[in-house]
C-alpha cells in the first residue's frame, strides 16, 4: 500500500514561468496536472500565449479533455514563434491589453480548484504593447515557480528570474530543475547551491525522463516516477502559501566583503 497521503487541499493559480524558453516549463506542468488530477484534485492548465504552434496546449489538453475548448486553454495564438508582441506587431496574431489576459485567466480559474498557468518564455518576455509576462503574474498575484535547464549556467538565470520577481513583489515559491540527458559537470553541483541560497525545500531536481513526455501514457507514467518529488512540491506549495502571505525565495543580507 503506498504511505504516500492525499493531497492538500489549496484553490488558487500557480504560474509557471522559466528561465528561457524549452527549459521544462510544460512538462512541468504537464507532470504536476497529471499528478494532481490522479489524486483527484480538481486541477486544469492552460497557456495564455502561444506562438508557433499549440503543441503545448495540445499535450495539456490531451491530458484534460472535454473540461474545455483549444480557445479557451489558449486564448492568443500566434502564428509565427516569436514574442507576442512581435507576432501581434507583425499581423501574426491579435493585439491584447493585459485586462482581457486577467479576464481570460480568471473566467478559467472558475472551472477548477487548482488552475496551472504555463507563461512564455521567460519572464520579460513582451506579451503586449504595455506588459511583459512579469506584469502578467503580478496582477494575477499568483505564486509562482521557476522552472530552468540543470546544466551550466542555470544558478545565473534562475537567481536573476527570483531576483526580479522579488522586485515586482511576485512570491517565487519553487526552483525546478530539470535533468538533461548528458548531465555537465555543473548538474551536480546546481541544485546544492540553489537550496543554500533560496531554502533547501524549496529546489526541486527532477531526472532526465524516458518516454515521450508529449504523449498522456508516457507524462502518466513519468509522473508515477517522480511522485515522490512532486508530492513533496505539493506539500512545499500548499504549506508556505497558506501560512505566509508574502514571501521570498531571497534574503536581503548584504554579501560580506
Ligand atoms: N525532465 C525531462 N526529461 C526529459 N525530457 C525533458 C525534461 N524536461 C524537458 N524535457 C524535454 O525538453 C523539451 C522542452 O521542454 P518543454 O516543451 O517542456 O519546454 P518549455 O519551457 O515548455 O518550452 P516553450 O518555451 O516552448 O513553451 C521537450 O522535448 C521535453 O520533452
Ligand atoms: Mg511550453
Amino acid at each position: 500500500m503506498s504511505k504516500i497521503r492525499p493531497p492538500r487541499k489549496f484553490s488558487g493559480i500557480i504560474f509557471i514561468t522559466g528561465t528561457d524558453t524549452g527549459v521544462g516549463k510544460t512538462t512541468f506542468t504537464a507532470l504536476l496536472l497529471a499528478h494532481l488530477r490522479q489524486q483527484g484534485v480538481r486541477a486544469l492548465a492552460m497557456k495564455p500565449f502561444c506562438s508557433g504552434s499549440r503543441d503545448d496546449v495540445r499535450l495539456l489538453q490531451s491530458l484534460q479533455r472535454g473540461e474545455m475548448s483549444d480557445d479557451e486553454a489558449n486564448p492568443f495564438y500566434y502564428d509565427l514563434p516569436l514574442a507576442p508582441l512581435i507576432a501581434a506587431r507583425k499581423g501574426r496574431g491579435p493585439k491584447v491589453q493585459l485586462r482581457e489576459v486577467i479576464r481570460k485567466v480568471r473566467a478559467t480559474k472558475k472551472k477548477c480548484d487548482v488552475l496551472l498557468v504555463e507563461g512564455s518564455g521567460g519572464i520579460f518576455v513582451p506579451l503586449g504593447e504595455a506588459f511583459t509576462v512579469l506584469d502578467l503574474i503580478q496582477k494575477l498575484g499568483c505564486p509562482t515557480v521557476i522552472v530552468g535547464r540543470n546544466r551550466l549556467g542555470t544558478i545565473n538565470h534562475t537567481m536573476m528570474s527570483i531576483y526580479l520577481s522579488e522586485v515586482f513583489g511576485i512570491k517565487t515559491f519553487a526552483s525546478i530543475l530539470m535533468g538533461e540527458s548528458k548531465m555537465d559537470i555543473s548538474a551536480q553541483f546546481n541544485a546544492p547551491f540553489l537550496q543554500e541560497k533560496i531554502g533547501w525545500s524549496r529546489v526541486f531536481s527532477l531526472p532526465f525522463l524516458k518516454g515521450n513526455l508529449r504523449r498522456v501514457p508516457g507524462v502518466k507514467k513519468s509522473a508515477k516516477k517522480i511522485k515522490k518529488v512532486l508530492v513533496r512540491f505539493w506539500d512545499a506549495a500548499t504549506v508556505s502559501l497558506s501560512s505566509i502571505p508574502k514571501m521570498g525565495l531571497i534574503d536581503n543580507k548584504p554579501v560580506d566583503g
